[in-house]
């Protein structure tokens, strides 16, 4: 493709974005695609010849945007809200057509000096310290590996570099039962093994039980194991429930533990001031993971991972082959030592784009708006008969279920929660997640969360959404 071509099939291509993104409200919510519809629909190997970028845009518009889910639409309440702001997609868009690759400071000196100025920028925004310096990885997944690869070598004194964990004794990991899959990922890619993961109990409101906590950590000592990492989340995934930081950075200063905060989803509220006391005690971890690419309206992917000893970071990521020394290293951050791939993508422009077209206190505003609109919901299903708020209200996501008179078993509970949930999805008047809670009463139920921050998501798509809810569980959708 000639420059000229792009410029001509790229304008297109922003006219298609723009003008899906005026009229997404207008689409069902859920892809009624079935499974293989639009592979199908495509030639089984790729042309031989070359074909017009005209054809790709036809298909785009034919093939691929009527079978898409909506993540952009105001009536998107399912997982979390991702990828939205268009200031951000244009930064992404540059970050590709600028063919920038990052494999130390010289092979693209903005790519290192935006992300510099990007991460320290949103630490400010969160309100943390000068003690903390960023740096964007793809993923919490990836940043919760390497907070973990580096709490594994801390313990160790570097047994990476001699042994391995091999002599090392059994070191165990501590996160909550409502800690995010990743957390246990990270952990048997780090080599700990499922047997030294401990997934601890929780309080009424969800958050980890930290007297349990320091029971199962006496008992690992007690047994000769040897405690290693404890991942606090700041907003978990299923209810958005927030551990007691503060408490838990005492206990790894107790146990000399590696402290990690998983703010994936809820980290991006931390820009609003009002909400810093969810993550009090936060100064006192050692690593943070929090996800632009979530609700703060940054495109995927961008995780940032807040780190206070970079020194030991780099100790335990860093690889030094001298096909890649320049005379910049010491001087400027080789960020491939600061992860684990090597080739690094400009991620930090479209986060530099988001928050120069939008601002902080646009951000805060959105945020803050989201916030209202799932207070409001919550009131509603407070006061309405036979529904139930199933866990506290944190942020943007409103837990619920609906409990009529005439159904008395848990198994009929369930079935309704799913049926009345799908009805909704396969209406496409909203999405919304089902998912499984283990309440107080020690019973696992399938509840529902309507998770609220879709860009275009105002008020009156919430009360539209309280409609749909009580026409389904009426049988009325
Ligand atoms: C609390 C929490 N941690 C981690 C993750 C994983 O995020 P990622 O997809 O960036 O790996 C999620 C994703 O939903 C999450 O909610």
């Amino acid at each position: 493709m000639t420059p000229d071509e792009f410029r001509k099939a790229g304008h297109e291509l922003i006219e298609l974005i723009a003008d899906y993104r005026e009229q997404v409200a207008d689409m069902p919510v859920r892809s009624s695609a079935a499974v293989g519809e639009v592979l199908r629909q495509m030639p089984e190997s790729a042309p031989i010849e070359a074909e017009p970028a005209s054809n790709v845009i036809k298909d785009v518009e034919n093939l691929l945007l009527p079978h898409l889910t909506h993540w952009q639409h105001p009536s998107f309440h399912a997982y979390f809200p991702a990828n939205a702001e268009l200031s951000s997609v244009l930064g992404d868009l540059l970050s590709s057509g600028l063919g920038q690759l990052g494999l130390n400071w010289q092979s693209s000196p903005p790519l290192t000096e935006v992300e510099q100025v990007t991460c320290d920028w949103l630490r400010q925004a969160l309100g943390l310290s000068v003690d903390w310096q960023g740096v964007i990885q793809d993923t919490a997944s990836t940043a919760t590996l390497v907070a973990l690869l580096c709490a594994r070598e801390k313990s160790t004194g570097f047994a990476q570099m001699s042994d391995g964990v091999r002599t090392c004794g059994e070191l165990v990991v501590y996160s909550s039962q409502q800690a995010h899959s990743s957390i246990m990922k990270a952990s048997l890619l780090a080599g700990f093994g499922q047997n030294s993961v401990r997934a601890c109990a929780v309080n009424a409101d969800f958050s980890i039980d930290v007297h349990a906590l320091a029971e199962m950590i006496e008992q690992d000592l007690a047994a000769g194991r040897k405690p290693c990492a404890i991942v606090g989340c700041t907003g978990t995934t299923a209810i958005t429930a927030m551990d007691d930081i503060e408490q838990l950075a005492q206990l790894a200063e107790i146990y000399n533990c590696w402290l990690h905060v998983d703010g994936a989803m809820a980290g991006s509220a931390m820009i609003l001031p009002e909400m810093r006391h969810l993550w009090q005690g936060v100064e006192q971890a050692d690593s943070i993971v929090i996800n632009p690419h979530k609700w703060l309206g940054t495109v995927f992917d961008c995780s940032v991972y807040y780190v206070r000893d970079v020194e030991h970071l780099v100790r335990v990521m860093s690889t030094n082959p001298s096909y890649l020394q320049t005379s910049a290293d010491g001087q400027a951050p080789n960020y491939r030592d600061w992860g684990i791939p090597l080739g690094r993508r400009f991620r930090a422009m479209k986060l530099w784009w988001l928050l120069r077209c939008e601002g902080v206190s646009g951000l805060q505003q959105r945020l803050r708006r989201d916030i209202d609109n799932a207070r409001w919901l919550a009131q509603q299903i407070e006061q309405a008969e036979h529904w139930r708020l199933i866990a506290p209200v944190a942020l943007q996501t409103v837990c619920i279920i609906h409990e009529p008179p005439h159904i008395t078993t848990a198994e009929q509970l369930d079935n309704h929660t799913q049926s009345w949930c799908e009805a909704i999805n396969s209406s496409g008047e909203a999405m919304l997640t089902p998912a499984t809670i283990t309440e107080n009463d020690g019973e696992t139920r399938w509840m529902v969360r309507v998770s609220i921050g879709a860009l275009k998501t105002e008020r009156l798509h919430i009360e539209h959404l309280w409609q749909v809810l009580q026409k389904s569980v009426a049988g009325q959708l």
